[in-house]
């Protein structure tokens, strides 16, 4: 059951300071998100305000409110990936996937976001693709990529 997952990751931080971070992450990990339900039991069992929980999980971009796919792909849209066609790519793989940045297959495979700047603007267009970078891409290598994930 998902609440005894939450509860034994709860349970190794119980009487500790300084955790909430690593106890999300942790969640994350478990879950691939972090449901109300956990916010709900960390709220209960740890004594920290729920405000401060959804503060935490908001802002680390690791851990996510909304159901993830098992696979996370994001989409670089940064200036450099931008002028080497990475919005093509972008409306390419939501053609594909049949869903939007921000959202998750039905079938709960694949997650699609954007960001900014992957760090290596020179190999761009960049996507990432379960922390690992996949660069110069074109729509015939991307078709191919993806094969590998759906
Ligand atoms: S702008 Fe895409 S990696 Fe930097």
């Amino acid at each position: 059951m998902i609440e005894d997952k939450i509860d034994k990751i709860i349970n190794k931080y119980q009487n500790k300071n300084g955790i909430l971070i690593q106890l999300l992450l942790d969640i994350q990990r478990e879950l691939n998100w972090v449901p109300r339900k956990a916010i709900e039991q960390i709220n209960k069992k740890l004594t920290i305000p729920v405000s401060q929980i959804y503060r935490v999980a908001s802002f680390y971009t690791a851990i996510s409110l909304k159901p993830r796919g098992r696979h996370l792909v994001r989409v670089c849209v940064g200036t450099a990936c931008y002028v080497r066609g990475g919005t093509r790519l972008l409306d390419s793989i939501e053609n594909k996937l049949e869903i939007k940045s921000g959202e998750t297959t039905n079938d709960e495979l694949i997650s699609l976001e954007t960001v900014n700047c992957l760090g290596c603007c020179a190999l761009g267009p960049v996507i990432e693709i379960d922390g690992q970078y996949f660069g110069k891409l074109n729509s015939e290598k991307l078709d191919k990529l993806l094969m590998n994930y759906t």
